[in-house]
């Protein structure tokens, strides 16, 4: 089995004590550091933006996945990119022109990835697969850390291993909410490339050692 990249979502991190968290990130097996953020609107909970993303940039030594659960996210793609994103993470369901969105965030020298909430279906994808470098299936609706996994993810992710196949794209597939070694592994042998993990990275006694887990799932 492919090892899975593990992307710790900073949610779930200390935010009177951020440093030691990055800090922690930067020497584990994580591939990317997971940055939500929410506007309280598209999703009924406001986390951070561009002031906290800056800072973790000074210090992160792995690039920053940036995970927009905002309205008009197309209105901020240049203001990510200077605070240091290198993926760009857009809601197919905050999109309504999302070829024109993905190029923008391309132009702008990041890697472009779309998101689809659970109720979304894979297929609505079928047309711009080739264009995208990521996409994020949700496994729990967006919001929140610490909530239940949806288990109709594991058919979602097969659907899309499928057409990336199909499309024959370089296309990864990222899974997000709720990720832990059960539904981790299980994500994995269905297909996905790359496990975004909160609270049960950080909730951990040791997250350094968790994520190397994840990573060896
Ligand atoms: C949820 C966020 C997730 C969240 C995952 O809206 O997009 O990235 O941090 O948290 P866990 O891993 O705790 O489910
Ligand atoms: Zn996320």
């Amino acid at each position: 089995m492919i090892k899975p990249k593990i992307a710790p979502s900073i949610l779930a991190a200390n935010f009177n004590n951020l440093e030691k968290d990055i800090q922690m990130i930067n020497v584990s097996e994580a591939e990317f550091i997971h940055c939500d953020v929410m506007d309280g609107v598209f999703v009924p909970n406001i986390s951070f933006g561009m002031p906290i993303i800056q800072h973790v940039k000074k210090i992160a030594e792995k690039p920053l996945d940036v995970h927009l659960m905002i309205v008009n996210p197309e209105n901020f793609i240049e203001a990510f990119a200077e605070a240091g994103a290198s993926w760009l993470t857009v809601h197919y369901e905050t999109c309504p022109h999302l070829h024109r969105t993905v190029n923008h965030i391309r132009e702008n020298g990041m890697k472009a990835s779309v998101c689809l909430n659970p109720h979304t279906p894979v297929r609505v994808l079928e047309d711009i697969i080739s264009e995208l470098d990521m996409v994020l299936l949700m496994s729990v609706n967006p919001g929140f850390g610490g909530q239940d996994f949806i288990h109709h993810t594991y058919k979602k992710v097969r659907q899309l291993k499928k057409l990336i196949l199909e499309s024959k794209s370089q296309c990864l597939i990222e899974v997000d909410g709720g990720v832990n070694y059960v539904t981790g592994k299980k994500l994995v042998e269905a297909g996905a490339d790359v496990l975004v993990a909160g609270s049960f990275v950080f909730g951990s006694e040791n997250p350094e050692e968790t994520i190397r887990n994840l990573r060896n799932i």
